[in-house]
């Protein structure tokens, strides 16, 4: 059987801040005029060419609700890469960033690299969260930070192909084949419908 190579990638952040609208910007190059709570858990894939290597990046978008937050726990043990994300205009939700860093500390493998984002940049007139704020906390924590726009599609790909690179530099495509490669159909995926977003059962990451 062939051999994928994929990285698994986990977007966290509080309900609304827009992490389906990031992840259908990257994956799609599409904006959703209107919020539909995710229910669980759901994934897009984005092909990323490293070195002539055709590596999928498998991107799983949580749900932010607080309900769903076991769900997301067993998705964070298998994550290679963390895109932690708020919304610029509400600050609760830059508060609730120190929740998820919490959460994958203690339900990760340590292993994973992140980034954090402060998404709806087009929204400057009612920013609650300063850039300057964002710096600070990104350089405590030692996390790469971006200041991005889904609906103006400012910085996204940036932010997102950052992440790629971190979780792939310095590799051989050896060692990448040896870390990420997963047998083709390994993941048998069972699909459920619910209000229009797919919810996924706990497939990811699973090895
Ligand atoms: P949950 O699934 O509940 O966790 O929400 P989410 O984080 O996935 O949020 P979603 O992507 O559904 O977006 C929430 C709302 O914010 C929607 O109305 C989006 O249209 C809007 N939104 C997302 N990104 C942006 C942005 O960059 N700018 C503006 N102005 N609105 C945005």
């Amino acid at each position: 059987m062939a051999e994928e190579i994929i990285i698994k990638i986990l977007i966290l952040g509080d309900s609304n801040v827009g992490k389906t609208s990031l992840l259908l910007k990257y994956a799609d190059n599409f904006f959703p005029d209107s919020h539909v709570a995710t229910i669980g858990i759901d994934y897009k894939v984005k092909p990323y060419n490293y070195n002539g290597l055709e590596i999928k990046m498998q991107l799983w978008d949580t749900s932010g609700q607080e309900r769903f937050r076991s769900v997301t726990h067993n998705f964070l043990k298998n994550a290679h890469g963390i895109v932690y994300v708020y919304d610029i205009t509400n600050k609760k939700s830059f508060e609730g960033v120190k929740d998820w860093l919490k959460d994958s500390e203690n339900n990760g493998s340590g292993r994973e690299k992140k980034i954090l984002i402060g998404n709806k940049i087009d929204l400057d007139r009612k920013r609650e969260v300063s850039q300057e704020t964002l710096e600070k906390f990104g350089n405590k924590k030692k996390i790469p930070t971006f200041e991005v726009s889904a609906k103006a599609n400012i910085n996204v790909n940036e932010a997102f192909d950052y992440l790629a690179k971190l979780i792939t530099k310095d590799k051989t495509k050896e060692q990448i084949i040896a870390e990420f490669g997963e047998k083709e159909n390994k993941i048998n995926i069972s699909r459920k419908k619910s209000n229009s977003k797919e919810t996924k059962k706990k497939q990811c990451c699973g090895k």
